[in-house]
C-alpha cells in the first residue's frame, strides 16, 4: 500500500532528514513512528502527503509512484488520506457539522449524500449531540474526534495521524486511540507518529523507530524505546 524506497530528504537549508529509508506498509496495517525528536517522523508523513518532495527515492501509494504525480493530480491522490495532526485545525467559524461538511463539500459530494454522511461519521466518533457546537465549545478530546470525523468522512483509505494525542490528557488519548483502532478495524491503513510510549506499549502494533533520519528498527508488536 505504502513503500518508501531508498528515499532520502535534506531540507532546503541543508538539514538531512532522511538519509536512504526502506519502509514497506501494507493494506490496513497499523504502524507507529517513533523516535526522539528532529528524527523525521513528521517528515515521512509529510512526504506521504507529498507536502514535501524526497530529495532522492521513490514513493509508491496504491501502486503509483507519487513522486511523478502530476499537479492536477494530486488533490485527488490526496482525497484517499485522511489526516490529523496534534493541533485539531478545526475552522473556529464553522460548527463541528459544518467543519465535517466542509470537507465533503471540498471534493464536490451531493448535498444528499452530504446531509446522510456526516450525521453518521458523526455518531462513529461519538460526537451526534455536538452538532450544532462550534469548536471552542468542545473539550480537547471532543475537538479531536471531530478532526477525526473530518479525516474520515469521504472514505480514505489511508489515515496519517501526526502526534493526534499531543495535547491531550492521557484518558482522553485513549479515547483517542480506541477510535482510531476501531477506524483501522474497519479496513482504513493507519499511519500514527507519536511521542507517547505508553500508548505504543500499550497498543502491541508495528513500530517503527526512527533515529536521526534512519530507521534502527522495524518491528511488528513493537514497544517503545527511549531515547531512541
Ligand atoms: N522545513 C524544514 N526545513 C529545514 N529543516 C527541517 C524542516 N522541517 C524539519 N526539519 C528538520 O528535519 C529534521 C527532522 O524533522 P521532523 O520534523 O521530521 O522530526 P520529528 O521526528 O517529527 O520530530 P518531533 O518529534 O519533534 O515532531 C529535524 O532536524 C528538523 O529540524
Ligand atoms: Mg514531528
Amino acid at each position: 500500500m505504502i513503500q518508501f524506497k531508498n528515499v532520502s530528504k535534506i531540507y532546503e537549508n541543508g538539514t538531512k532528514a532522511l538519509s536512504n529509508i526502506n519502509i514497506s506498509i501494507g493494506r490496513g496495517e497499523f504502524v507507529f513512528l517513533v523516535g526522539a525528536s528532529g528524527a523525521g517522523k513528521s517528515t515521512a508523513i509529510k512526504l506521504i502527503l507529498k507536502e514535501i518532495e524526497p530529495s532522492k527515492g521513490t514513493i509508491i501509494v496504491d501502486r503509483k509512484d507519487i513522486t511523478k504525480l502530476r499537479k492536477k493530480e494530486i488533490p485527488y491522490y490526496r482525497r484517499n488520506i485522511g489526516v490529523v495532526f496534534q493541533d485539531f485545525r478545526l475552522l473556529p467559524d464553522k460548527t463541528i457539522y459544518e467543519n465535517v461538511a466542509f470537507a465533503m463539500e471540498i471534493v464536490e459530494a451531493r448535498e444528499k449524500d452530504i446531509k446522510k454522511r456526516v450525521p453518521s461519521i458523526l455518531a462513529m466518533v461519538g460526537l451526534e449531540d455536538n452538532a450544532n457546537s462550534y469548536p471552542h465549545q468542545l473539550s480537547g478530546g471532543e475537538q479531536q474526534r471531530a478532526t477525526l470525523a473530518r479525516a474520515m468522512v469521504n472514505n480514505p483509505s489511508i489515515l496519517v495521524a501526526d502526534e493526534p494525542t499531543g495535547n491531550l490528557d492521557p484518558d482522553t488519548a485513549i479515547d483517542i486511540m480506541r477510535i482510531i483502532n476501531m477506524i483501522n478495524h474497519r479496513g482504513t491503513t493507519v499511519i500514527m507518529a507519536t511521542h507517547a510510549s505508553e500508548i505504543v506499549n500499550a497498543m502491541k502494533k508495528r513500530v517503527i523507530t526512527f533515529k536521526k533520519g534512519v530507521v534502527i528498527r522495524d518491528q511488528e508488536k513493537g514497544g517503545y524505546i527511549n531515547e531512541a
